[in-house]
């Protein structure tokens, strides 16, 4: 195992990417973490960035007891800070201006122990730089491993002691050949093991989920037919079977035939102990009259916890007198890596924390109130790595390549108010809008497509009437982390067809258009 110390960079959840791709395992905690909390020995450390200064009077160290451990160490842009500031505090400096962008590597070559970190990277590799600090010095006792143009310690190592220091994140994908250098560090100076794999996946989070839950307690966990929650579900219920319970809870703004295909996969390909709530009723009434989107949300995800609390209790007092009675002490959250790494970061007064996507502060109000306890078995993964694991689990290529589908559903894809028709409307020109994506077999080039409604009525001739209908906004993006996303560069021509058969289909609508913003600054859903 190798131990990534997380300075609070934005990067650091990307070196345990990394590792993963050369199949090393490597644990991620705060840099605050002692020595003495370990509960195993890494093989060797890296110490991420951060957003600190070194020399900042609140800026976080690590424990000198690492530096002491004998094993191989990487500092990586603060790590590298680090490092040179625990030599001597005058080794680091603020830099005249911030160093953000490209940069070319000229390697220095020196002799077999120092040059291990850039064996095999030729001269004029390209790495990203980010940081406004830099070493005014060589540390005492190091050697100058790497230069660029404006960093003249752009790499350092140890004349002896295998600690090395990079000012360049090799982590990212604009450093193309980051993990080349991170497998010399990993494999050939750490020695770590190149046997991480999916299946051994699998059997760990079993074993931990069976240790933290017990053989009493029951699970609650909330299912959308998504493919997180359904790989959540399945590994949940290989660990504990049928203490672990699914809920579907219909808000009355799911798509087409949502309810009857999430129980065709979760109960009965799956096996998954699954209750579907009807909730649609109740959503859509307390949904009537509100336009503004924060408060749809909130009134969404109140309306979850409402209908979750009423089911906790009623699966305690059916498991009563069963072999499976005991406490719904746990809730299960398909939660992945990129959301719970602020929770899991160190966070320092000045980070800035990003809210998360979940149903409208669902766990907050769930843990409080009923005393539940959250559990998240795919809070290390990213999305290719849940949809490998999906795989490895038996569950169908089609769910496994679903595009994702917000908790609050329809409701932030109507802009303004929500009601019953307009429910239908767009969840029936979302229908046809995915079939025909689906049938032209471009469904997996994009990250997530749908059919959106807005509800300002526009001017359309039919026969030889004049109507007014609604508009539909086609929606369809590609993106690897959500975060910024581009317009899907859809073919005319079928966009005219769907926008035909759409406005043919679909009573209420007279016209179509195709949303081309980014984002930023747009978003991928309408509100
Ligand atoms: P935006 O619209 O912020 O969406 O560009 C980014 C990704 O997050 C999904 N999303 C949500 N998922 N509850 C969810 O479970 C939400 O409230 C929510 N809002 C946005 C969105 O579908 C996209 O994949």
């Amino acid at each position: 195992t190798l131990l990534v110390l997380d300075n609070g960079s934005q990067y650091s959840h990307l070196i345990t990417r990394r590792l993963r791709e050369l199949n090393v395992y490597s644990e991620m905690l705060p840099c605050t973490t002692k020595l003495g909390d370990l509960a195993f020995k890494p093989k060797g450390i890296i110490l991420s960035g951060g957003p600190y200064s070194v020399y900042d009077p609140i800026a976080p160290h690590v424990d000198p007891a690492f530096f002491e451990l004998g094993v191989p160490i990487l500092g990586v842009c603060y790590g590298l800070q680090e490092i040179a500031w625990r030599v001597g505090k005058e080794n680091v400096v603020a830099g005249t201006e911030r160093e953000y962008g490209h940069a070319i590597i000229t390697a220095q070559r020196h002799n077999d122990h120092v040059d291990r970190l850039f064996k095999g990277l030729e001269d004029g590799m390209q790495v990203w730089m980010s940081h406004g600090d830099r070493l005014a010095a060589l540390p005492e006792g190091f050697v100058t491993i790497a230069t660029t143009t404006n960093s003249p310690f752009a790499g350092i190592a140890h004349k002896e002691k295998p600690v090395y220091g990079i000012q360049f994140h090799p982590e990212v994908s604009h450093t193309p050949r980051g993990t080349d250098l991170l497998r010399n560090f990993a494999i050939d100076i750490c020695g770590a093991e190149s046997n991480w794999s999916m299946p051994n996946f699998i059997d760990k989070e079993i074993a931990r989920i069976r240790k933290l839950v017990g053989d009493k307690a029951q699970v609650l966990g909330a299912v959308s037919g998504g493919v997180d929650s359904t790989v959540a579900a399945q590994l949940m219920k290989t660990a504990i079977g049928d203490r672990f319970h699914a809920v579907l809870i219909n808000n009355g703004v799911m798509r087409l035939d949502e309810c009857t295909q999430v129980q065709q996969t979760l109960q009965q390909h799956l096996g998954i102990n699954l209750t579907i709530v009807d909730g649609s009723e109740l959503f859509l009434g307390r949904l009537k009259g509100v336009t503004e989107p924060e408060r749809k949300r909130k009134i969404i995800g109140e309306t979850f916890i409402d209908l979750f609390e009423e089911e906790a209790k009623r699966i305690e007092k059916e498991a009563e007198n069963t072999p499976n009675a005991g406490k719904v002490e746990w809730f299960l959250q398909g939660t992945l890596y990129p959301d719970v790494i602020e929770s899991l970061s160190f966070k320092g007064p000045s980070a800035t924390i990003k809210t998360h996507h979940n149903v409208g502060g669902l766990p907050a109000r769930m843990m409080n109130g009923q005393g539940l306890k959250l559990i998240e078995p795919l809070r290390e993964l990213f999305k290719d790595e849940v949809r490998d694991l999906g795989r490895q689990l038996g569950i169908h290529d089609d769910l496994v390549m679903r595009h994702p589908f917000p908790g609050p559903g329809i409701a932030i894809r109507i802009i303004g108010e929500v009601t019953p028709e307009r429910v239908e409307i767009a969840r029936k020109a979302d229908h046809i809008y995915i079939s025909m994506i689906k049938e032209a077999g471009i469904y997996n080039e994009m990250s997530q497509a749908y059919a959106g409604l807005d509800t300002s009525k526009a001017v359309g001739v039919m026969g030889d009437n004049r109507v007014y209908g609604y508009i539909i906004i086609l929606r369809a993006v590609t993106t690897t982390d959500f975060m910024t996303a581009e317009p899907y560069d859809f073919d005319h021509s079928l966009l005219k067809r769907i926008a035909t058969r759409i406005v043919n289909e679909v009573h209420g609508v007279s016209r179509v258009t195709y949303d081309i913003t980014s984002k930023p600054p747009g978003t991928i859903e309408l509100e």
